[in-house]
């Protein structure tokens, strides 16, 4: 490429990532000289905790957006979960990805980009940075996150890894995605780590695969973590550990609302339960109200009567077979490159490409 070309090309580039800037508001600050991130203006609107919530917990099944379990205390207490010895998920996810080192280096040609939706468990991360870092001079990692958390993982990441940039998107995963799309032309290697998208219901899970689709590339990866259906008993102790760790976090959703909300509610009074349903192949989490009670929730405009053995759901972990995923991915325009699994077929780290 001639340099006029290229000067015209990097030009053409920024501007279409300033316009992009404008019209999604978001600006960039920089922290380091390998260390930036966009966050989208103030003043688009969003739901608050209250409007979401008071919507949801009206309804004849009570319910509350799993997204409200992670604020600070309920991020530390999910951190915990991912060590239990109950908690599978995290560990024969950690062991798939250490064994894509030399399988996953086929698929890339040496130019990609790390996008990571959520800034989680930096472990894993760090296994993928390690693969791709082997293979290309230049490592990007965009993380995608709606929780500014993100710039704290990203400065120790910066600080470990001497070559990578980083750039960090503070927005929901679609309109980070979409402000990537158009930011250039490197292809991404998108990942979705976690089983976090078994969180989503069928539906949305559709509408959330059809979105990522559309804002993918010709050539851009997607790779994600996805739990898959087993033996009831191992996912009922996932769900249901010994040392109580996942009531913990359940029951947090209550501190949160007190302490946000204003709420009234008696952690004592709420017992966590968690049961596999088998018809539908997901865990449905609950909390049990023990007695009947009436809860104020004043900064939501809130009084709840809660009976007896109430439940009030606050999430669904959907598990998948092979052929389940095979089906919801091809059907939302992917083709499928592979699907590992670890050797007890536990869990699976699938690999997609756009059709
Ligand atoms: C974040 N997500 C994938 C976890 C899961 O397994 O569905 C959340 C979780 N809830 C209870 N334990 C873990």
């Amino acid at each position: 490429m001639s340099k006029g070309l290229y000067l015209v090309k990097i030009l053409v580039q920024f501007m279409s990532v300033k316009t992009l800037q404008k019209e999604l508001g978001y600006t960039k600050y920089t922290l380091g000289e390998r260390l930036s991130y966009y966050e989208p203006s103030k003043n688009i609107s969003q739901k608050t905790f209250a409007q979401e919530l008071s919507q949801s917990i009206k309804q004849k099944q009570k319910s509350i957006n799993p997204k409200f379990f992670y604020d600070e205390k309920g991020s530390k207490l999910f951190e915990k979960i991912c060590t239990l010895p109950e908690y599978y998920l995290t560990r024969s996810e950690t062991n798939i990805l250490k064994q894509l080192d030399g399988k996953l280096q086929s698929y890339l040609d040496g130019n990609f980009r790390l996008v990571e939706l959520g800034s989680g468990s930096a472990q894993k991360t760090r296994i993928l940075i390690d693969i791709l870092t082997k293979s290309q001079k230049h490592v990007e990692y965009f993380p995608i996150d709606i929780s500014n958390t993100l710039k704290n993982s990203s400065t120790v990441l910066e600080s470990d890894y001497k070559k990578l940039h980083i750039t960090g998107i503070i927005d929901n995963y679609e309109n980070g995605l979409e402000f990537i799309k158009n930011y250039d032309d490197m292809k991404n290697l998108i990942v979705f780590l976690g089983s976090s998208f078994g969180n989503f219901d069928p539906e949305n899970g559709i509408k959330f695969l059809q979105k990522i689709n559309s804002s993918m590339k010709k050539g851009d990866l997607f790779l994600v973590g996805l739990d898959l259906v087993k033996d009831k008993k191992i996912l009922h102790e996932a769900y249901n550990d010994l040392q109580g760790i996942t009531a913990q976090f359940n029951l947090n959703i209550l501190t949160r609302i007190n302490s946000e909300l204003g709420g009234n509610f008696d952690t004592r009074k709420f017992a966590h339960h968690a049961v596999y349903n088998e018809n539908q192949n997901k865990i449905e989490i609950y909390l049990r109200s023990l007695v009947k009670q009436t809860v104020k929730i004043p900064n939501a405009n809130l009084m709840l009567e809660i009976d007896e053995d109430e439940l009030i759901h606050t999430e669904n972990s959907y598990k998948y077979t092979i052929s389940q995923i095979k089906q919801m991915f091809t059907s939302t325009g992917y083709q499928i490159e592979e699907i590992w699994s670890d050797d007890k077929r536990y869990y699976s780290l699938a690999l997609f490409s756009k059709k």
